[in-house]
């Protein structure tokens, strides 16, 4: 039986991928934040997680303005890395599964979530960076990963609540998966940040602090923030934080705070961090 033994939350932010890549990790402005990930990197070498469920949005990289899924699941045996613009990052590709993802996408439908299936993708900042920040510079990554891209670039991105419940069934789906795998459940983006217009820089270190309690304090209090309050409260790109929410609720009832990192700024980003373990006993690893 596949199980989920672990969550974690990261932003996202594309210049901490510019960073890795062109070695300024040391610099100044950038050496506190990647000191905030090495209890991580030195965890997740011992949890050696055999699949990551990884969701994500994409920023216009694979899908434009023609085509908007609000849930698609990768299916294909590998993901290529994006040209956002100034070429693709020199990190690996990243190795799908399909067989996992395949059972994912029939049990989710199945299960009243109309995922859209996809056969062929790039992914960008947002599935990468997360990888970077956990596993370095590896020549290949150390496990496969089934992206879950969510919409949240264009109105109407889905509610909590929807990214909640899809959480749930996500879990439903792992676990009558007849392999015996070791699978994580990530959630990317957010925190606070709002990139254009006239609140363009906006950070809400309150909100974004109850916000990294509530995940495990009281997580019904999230899954009924309205997309207003996320404009509001955390800016335009904040929405992105719907994600972490189907990370949550993958988890099940109750978990455990492993760890927490809290940073601002990256970029124009406020960087939240978080590893959550289940408590449900036939998860803990
Ligand atoms: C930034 C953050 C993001 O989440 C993103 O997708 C793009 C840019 C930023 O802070 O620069
Ligand atoms: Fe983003």
């Amino acid at each position: 039986m596949a199980r989920i033994t672990a969550g974690v939350t990261t932003s996202h932010v594309p210049a901490i991928g510019a960073a890795i890549d062109l070695e300024k990790t040391d610099t100044d402005y950038w050496a506190p934040l990647f000191a905030g990930y090495k209890w991580s990197k030195e965890w997740i070498e011992e949890e050696d997680p055999d699949v990551i469920v990884l969701v994500y949005n994409d920023h216009a990289s694979a899908f434009s303005l023609e085509v908007i899924p609000t849930f698609a699941i990768g299916c294909a045996d590998e993901f290529p890395i994006a040209d956002e613009g100034f070429g693709p990052r020199p990190v690996p590709v990243v190795q799908g599964h399909p067989e996992l993802a395949c059972h994912l996408a029939q049990s989710l439908i199945l299960d009243e979530f109309d995922m859209t299936v996809i056969n062929q993708m790039g992914v960008d900042h947002g599935l990468t960076v997360p990888l970077s920040l956990l596993f370095g510079q590896p020549t290949a990554w150390p496990v496969r990963v089934v992206p879950i891209m969510v919409n949240v670039i264009q109105y109407p991105p889905p509610t909590g609540e929807r990214c909640f419940k899809l959480g749930q069934a996500i879990r439903r789906a792992v676990e009558s998966f007849d392999q015996n795998l070791n699978v994580q459940v990530w959630g990317t983006g957010g925190m606070s940040h709002q990139l254009q217009g006239a609140r363009a820089g906006l950070i809400n270190q309150p909100f974004d602090n109850a916000f990294l309690d509530n995940m495990s304090a009281d997580v019904n209090a999230l899954r009924k923030i309205p997309h207003i309050e996320y404009l509001r409260e955390a800016g335009s790109e904040g929405i992105e934080l719907v994600m972490w929410l189907i990370m949550r609720g993958a988890l099940g009832e109750d978990v455990e705070e492993l760890f927490r990192f809290y940073h601002v700024p990256a970029s124009n980003t406020a960087v939240g961090h978080l590893v959550l373990r289940p408590l449900d006993a036939r998860h803990a690893s």
